[in-house]
């Protein structure tokens, strides 16, 4: 263990609510010394009084496998007790091959950045979030109110509202044909609401069309995969960009050359994204061709490269294995936390997603029946009692 005395690794910037703690060139060789090192910060930040950011350097640290369940455990139980979020930077290979897969079994958010300066950011971000997510900001920004939707004599939504926090993982859940992608296709602006209004950043949009709702920032995935199966996975991310370019073909002939760097930029951005979402491997292979999973992964990269600031995801999970799921899971999360994306998710199951939500809305019938955190609505009678009902 280093000699530096856990005192002077520990920075406290009261003005940011962040604890910086600098966890370089240390080794965490036994579980022994592991306890001993967070006892001595869990008496430090005690005596604080209050919660705190991490922004933890992982430069050259090094934990051994005997030492990772303690280093995990005792982690997990700081931020419990006295943290508000965590960003890393510097992590080496291993740590963070070992973080990730902890991030992944326990559902936290690894949040791993290349640089003290990104993770900074990061967390400036995650702060701001936290500051504006309050009742006020919900009405300025994603507002459902008294949505009706009729299809002849089918009263498919019946009077659902809700409200949508800025930066938040917000679920709907409820049984077949309870009218949850009714309800996505309202959002998206794919059907009209009978009566009601959808209020976004403090305008009554419910009048607009799809591409005008995409415009606003919102992408979507369906719950059938809509993708392109003859293109490669490449292209048929880079059509989520076509919202985005000014030039159409005409002006290709004009000005070559300004065309030519918007497609660069365009080709970066969308790297960016294959990088993000693990496909690297996949890039020049027809989706078509892809098992179900990873075609799942290429609908959510397109959508991305939309660059939304709300996603609108139609049972991401329905279909996958319980380790698709997880990977699923986890990259909602690293979505919502590195691109700050507001995500709005639909699924039939009570599983894995629901770990993952902040807030839940159950729907039976087109009749909201519940909302809450994910611990509410999971214990509430009528909830259990509506997917028992189902045949
Ligand atoms: N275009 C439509 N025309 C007529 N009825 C519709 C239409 N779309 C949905 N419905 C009806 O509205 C109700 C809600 O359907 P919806 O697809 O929204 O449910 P869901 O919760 O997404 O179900 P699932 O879990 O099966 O995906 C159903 O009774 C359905 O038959
Ligand atoms: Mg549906």
């Amino acid at each position: 263990m280093s000699e530096r005395p856990v005192g002077e690794r520990l920075t406290f910037h009261a003005d940011r609510d962040t604890l910086e703690v600098d966890l370089s060139g240390m080794a965490f060789h036994t579980a022994a010394a592991t306890e001993a090192f967070y006892d001595d910060v869990d008496a430090r930040v005690g005596e604080s009084g209050s919660r705190w950011y991490f922004l933890v350097n992982y430069e050259d640290c090094e934990i051994s496998p005997e030492a990772w369940a303690a280093f995990a455990e005792r982690g997990k139980r700081a931020n419990i007790s006295y943290g508000l979020g965590t960003v890393r930077f510097g992590v080496n290979v291993n740590v963070r091959e070992s973080i990730r897969s902890h991030a992944q079994s326990e559902q936290f958010r690894a949040n791993l950045f290349e640089s003290r300066d990104a993770a900074v950011l990061a967390l400036a971000d995650m702060r701001k979030r936290h500051l504006t997510t309050g009742a006020t900001s919900a009405e300025s920004f994603l507002k459902v109110e008294d949505v009706l939707l009729r299809f002849g004599g089918v009263t498919a939504l019946e009077n659902v509202g809700f409200s949508v926090h800025p930066g938040e993982v917000f679920s709907i859940i409820g049984p077949n044909g309870a009218g949850k992608t009714s309800m996505l296709n309202v959002v998206s602006g794919f059907y009209r609401p009978t009566s009601g209004r959808i209020l976004f950043e403090g305008q009554d949009r419910t009048h607009l069309k799809t591409f005008e709702v995409a415009r606003l920032g919102f992408a979507r995935t369906f719950q059938n995969i809509a993708l392109f199966r003859g293109m490669s996975t490449l292209d048929n991310i880079m059509t989520g960009r076509l919202l985005k370019m000014k030039y159409d073909f005409l002006t290709d002939a004009l000005y070559w050359g300004p065309v030519r760097k918007e497609e660069i930029r365009h080709r970066e951005f969308v790297e960016r994204i294959i990088d993000f979402l693990e496909i690297q491997a996949i890039r020049r292979t027809p989706v078509g061709r892809l098992p179900y999973g990873l075609q799942k992964r290429v609908e959510l990269a397109r959508a991305l490269a939309m660059e939304p600031k709300v996603l609108l995801l139609d049972e991401p999970t329905a279909g996958m294995n319980l380790e698709e799921k997880e990977d699923m899971a986890r990259f909602v999360l690293d979505v919502n936390d590195q691109f700050g994306t507001t995500v709005l998710l639909i699924e039939h199951d009570m599983g894995v997603v629901m770990d993952i939500s902040n807030h839940v809305v159950v729907l039976d019938h087109g009749v909201k029946i519940a909302e809450g955190t994910p611990d509410e609505v999971r214990n509430d009678p009528v909830v259990i009692r509506a997917y028992l009902g189902q045949g």
